[in-house]
């Protein structure tokens, strides 16, 4: 039997180990292990790759949102429109700054914010919109700037899973306000540790969050108001740089795995791909990328019908790596379930999916053989095969 992981970071890391050491090397002997210019060198080459003025590297894709939402002066009793069904940091930033939540339901097609939801949700408080370009398929960009501007809200996008990713033509993390994306090692462009990035195009807001960064401090030991230590590594900005010219490819590769899943599976019994319309019986739901242009961080199945977990267990078997993302919407965690934040009781179609979703190995150098046996096993728990 093949062992398929769900992911293999070993591939791609020991591809570049020389470059790798010799960075390391460079880093070790320049004793400059703070900001400086190695940052500066890797933060201009991602605004070149996004398209934006301003990129400034931080600490994690958490603090790569919590910046911007500080930077905007969100605060006590503020509210931020965001997605029920997203990774927990999209929320979790904005809590710890006293702001409030309200969940908007998500498209259970695209997997993204449910804009027509949004516009029921917006309120007097409301102040920002915190869009997730979930799995690596961007948002509807010119609807989301259209509604951001119509109720004068600012928008922070968190592509912590869609850095490359574009919506007709344009990037991601340069449409709203800020952009804010993560180098955890799973990311697309993932790095060894934690680190993130935030863009802008904005003059002011760049200078307001670079400062911010430093707590607070302008100059060196003067704080007009209270930051923290969001600093990217030197050392991590010199690894991601050697692997940034490499991620349209991994882009690329990711997108060639998905294409051939939908080419081996698209006329098998029980399979169907997850589009308005698609057949009530189907026990399995491909993901379908409606913009052409995502990087699919994930690919994540609709399982119907309760039978998620056998599929899971059945994959589990077959030594097939696979994973919930996400088991339990925002609007239900423990953490959030008693603080009544708006919305929680419309946001259905994030609970549905929560129980229906899984995702399977999508990493570029997943192998020939791999990606067969993948195939082939979904193409069994379709036509019936329980083991
Ligand atoms: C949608 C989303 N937002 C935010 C984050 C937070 O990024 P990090 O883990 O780098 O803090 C992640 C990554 O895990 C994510 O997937």
């Amino acid at each position: 039997m093949i062992t398929v992981p769900l992911l293999d970071l070993g591939p791609q890391n020991r591809a570049l180990e020389a470059e790798f050491e010799q960075a390391f090397r460079e880093v070790l002997r320049s004793n400059a292990f703070i900001m400086g210019p190695r940052l500066e060198a890797f933060e201009k080459a991602c605004a070149a790759f996004l398209g934006v003025k301003h990129a400034l590297g931080v600490s994690s894709g958490t603090d790569a949102l919590l910046l911007p939402l500080m930077a905007l002066g969100l605060g006590s009793g503020d509210e931020v429109l965001l997605p029920a069904f997203t990774f927990f940091a999209t929320a979790g930033s904005v809590v710890r700054l006293g702001a409030h939540p309200v969940w908007v339901d998500v498209d259970p097609h695209t997997f993204n914010i449910d804009l027509a939801d949004a516009a029921r949700k917006v309120g007097p408080r409301t102040k920002a919109i915190m869009p997730v370009h979930l799995f690596g398929q961007s948002c509807d960009l010119d609807a989301l700037t259209t509604f951001a501007s119509a109720h004068r809200l600012r928008v922070i996008e968190d592509a912590a899973q869609s850095m490359g990713a574009r919506w007709q033509g344009r990037a991601t993390m340069a449409a709203g306000d800020f952009g804010a994306t993560s180098f955890f090692p799973s990311k697309n462009l993932g790095g060894m540790g934690d680190s993130g990035l935030v863009t802008t195009s904005d003059d002011a807001l760049a200078e307001r969050a670079r400062i911010l960064r430093v707590h607070g401090m302008q100059p060196k030991y003067y704080h007009r108001e209270v930051g923290a230590n969001f600093r990217m590594d030197p050392l991590q900005a010199a690894l991601l740089h050697i692997k940034l010219p490499h991620l349209p490819g991994y882009n690329c590769a990711r997108a060639g795995n998905a294409n051939f899943y939908h080419q081996a599976l698209k006329d098998r019994a029980g399979i169907g791909e997850n589009r308005p319309g698609a057949s009530p019986e189907a026990k399995i739901l491909l993901p379908v990328d409606f913009t052409k242009q995502g990087i699919w961080n994930q690919f994540t199945l609709r399982v119907p019908h309760g039978r998620r977990d056998a599929l899971k267990a059945f994959l589990t078997a077959r030594k097939i790596g696979c994973e919930i993302y996400y088991p339990i919407p925002l609007h239900r965690q423990e953490c959030f379930a008693q603080a009544n934040y708006r919305g929680a009781d419309s946001a259905k179609v994030s609970e549905q999916l929560s129980s229906e979703v899984l995702s399977i190995p999508i990493f570029p150098e997943l192998g020939v053989e791999q990606r067969q046996w993948v195939a082939d096993s979904l193409a069994d728990f379709g036509s019936g095969k329980t083991e």
